[in-house]
């Protein structure tokens, strides 16, 4: 038991479930976002309003608190994964192998991931520090009561040319992070099962394309349509 905690396919099979955690997040996360949509007063009231309940709801912070530590059980377990393989084999194939079907992706998850870092600091900056501890403006609602207008930091942000492309590098990234990813996670948590591998393929393809250009689409309507 002591040894299979120390093991790398252990340690493999706790990347690939923070991983498929995150994927989870990931969805719900879009589906609060997908608010942005909804055109003038009526879809910043409901954003704001879905902004304080995500800040103020205990069940919602301890949901947070797991998911940042998923976050951080992700970076240090594939960290760790990369620096063991590079041990391993610390000279690089001169050649990369004819057969080899892992792919562009497979073999730089770890660059991509750099990326996705990088890009949760910048975005958790801009959003998450500013709505709870920067100076936020306020929405005064019609019954008088007075909300943090995350919605107006959110838009305006996206009226920046540059900051809207950053986020769309940035999910082009996160798709083939997330193409590689979770196919391999499948298959590391045991889903080997031979008559659906190719329908796994086919899910992990649907996830790794759907959910970056589903984000992607936000900040580039924020940007073009939405005024
Ligand atoms: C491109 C569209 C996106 C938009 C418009 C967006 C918007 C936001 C906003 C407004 C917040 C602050 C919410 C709050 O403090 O309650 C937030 C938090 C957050 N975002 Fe995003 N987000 C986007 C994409 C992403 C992506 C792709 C990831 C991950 C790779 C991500 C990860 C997070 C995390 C971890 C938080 C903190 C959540 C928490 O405190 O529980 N976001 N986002």
């Amino acid at each position: 038991m002591n040894n299979y905690l120390t093991s790398t396919i252990f340690r493999k099979a706790l990347a690939s479930l923070s991983g498929l955690f995150l994927v989870t997040f990931l969805i719900g996360h879009l589906v609060g976002n997908l608010q942005l949509f909804i055109p003038g007063i009526q879809g910043q009231t409901q954003f704001n309003k879905y902004a304080l309940f995500m800040t103020t709801n205990p069940v919602v912070k301890v949901l947070s608190i797991i998911t940042y530590s998923a976050i951080l059980l992700h970076i240090l377990i594939t960290l760790y994964l990369v620096i063991q393989s590079r041990k391993a084999r610390p000279v690089g194939y001169a050649v990369s192998v004819g057969n080899d079907t892992s792919g562009w992706s497979s073999r730089n998850m770890a660059i991509l991931g750099t990326i996705i870092l990088f890009f949760l600091v910048v975005h958790l900056k801009s959003f998450w520090y500013k709505m709870h501890f920067g100076e936020m403006p306020f929405q005064y609602l019609s019954d008088g009561t007075k909300i943090k207008d995350l919605y107006q930091v959110t838009t305006s942000a996206f009226k920046n040319p540059l900051y809207t492309f950053f986020y769309v590098f940035c999910m082009g990234a996160l798709s083939l992070h997330l193409k590689h990813g979770v196919e391999s996670a499948i298959q590391t948590v045991g889903l080997r099962i031979k008559n659906y591998q190719k329908l796994f393929k086919y899910v992990a393809i649907a996830v790794a394309f759907s959910i970056p250009a589903i984000f992607a689409s936000i900040p580039l309507y924020l940007y073009f349509i939405e005024v």
